[in-house]
């Protein structure tokens, strides 16, 4: 049997783009545990694919939201009441910056590209957290994704740094107002994983080899460590953590040289 048991749970996951993204690891994580679970996919150039991912899933729905538009996050919310009635975790694994300003100077970041990542990134947090936890009727667990460049400099990270930086102070902020409620906020602070998103961030080989090299434990992660670590913060294994980062890199962060 599955370590963690979460028959007769439901959620939602945010940020599948293909069958590399973190969000794909960890629903398939969370399915296995016997969860049900709710997919977004943002724009109709993801539909299918994220459509026949899901469909590997046991009752899984499939639903758009872009996190830049109101309306359509009240639309999923809404579908998901209808569907599941409640819910007990959220996993927010959404991220982007324009191209430009992932490569470059950081002091040349646009007003717009900065507000854009910031937007995406950072402020999308508030407005799921808000809607999801009228369906949290009985306490439930948030994690959303972060990274290292939120403390320390990576060249290349730029905007996504600091976009990083304000997602990990919106997790502790959250925590805060939902904590009486019952309702944990926490983040993953991955180490670099070839997906997406990563192929995005100028010189990312690189730092994954540097990565590999300087942890304690000599190589890089694997999604599946991010997946079991969101399924535990998604557990009742982890009923006392709440606003805390925790870093799943083998050991990295520890290391000053
Ligand atoms: N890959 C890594 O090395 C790494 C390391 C640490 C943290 N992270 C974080 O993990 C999360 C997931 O990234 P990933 O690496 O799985 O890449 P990914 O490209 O598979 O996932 C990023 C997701 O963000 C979604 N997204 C972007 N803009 C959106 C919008 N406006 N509305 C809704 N969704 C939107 C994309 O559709 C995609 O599904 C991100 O927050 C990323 O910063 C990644």
């Amino acid at each position: 049997m599955f370590p963690i048991d979460l028959s007769g749970r439901k959620g939602i996951v945010f940020g599948v783009a293909n069958e590399r993204s973190i969000a794909w690891g960890i629903a398939q994580a969370l399915s296995r545990a016997g969860a049900r679970i709710a997919l977004t996919y943002q724009g109709d150039r993801l539909k299918e694919r994220v459509k026949s991912l899901a469909d590997t899933l046991d009752g899984s729905l499939t639903l758009p939201c872009d996190a830049a538009d109101d309306e359509q996050i009240a639309q999923v919310f809404h579908t998901l009441k209808e569907e599941f009635g409640d819910i007990s975790f959220l996993i927010h694994s959404i991220a982007f910056a324009n191209r430009e300003d992932l490569d470059g100077q950081f002091v040349d970041t646009s007003r717009e590209g900065f507000r854009v990542a910031l937007e995406v990134s950072s402020y999308s947090l508030l407005p799921l957290v808000r809607h999801a936890a009228p369906l949290m009727t009985d306490g439930g667990s948030v994690v959303a994704m972060t990274f290292d460049a939120s403390q320390r400099v990576y060249p290349g990270y730029n905007v996504m740094g600091t976009a990083k930086a304000a997602l990990e102070h919106s997790v502790r902020q959250l925590a805060f107002e939902y904590g009486e409620k019952d309702i944990r906020i926490n983040a993953i602070s991955a180490g670099p994983l070839q997906t997406l998103a990563a192929r995005g961030i100028s010189g990312f080989r690189d730092m994954q080899h540097a990565a590999a090299e300087k942890a304690p434990m000599k190589r890089n992660i694997t999604v599946d460590e991010v997946a079991h670590t969101a399924l535990f913060l998604c557990s009742g294994l982890s009923t006392g953590i709440t606003g805390t980062i925790i870093p799943v890199d083998a050991g990295y962060h520890i290391m000053a040289v």
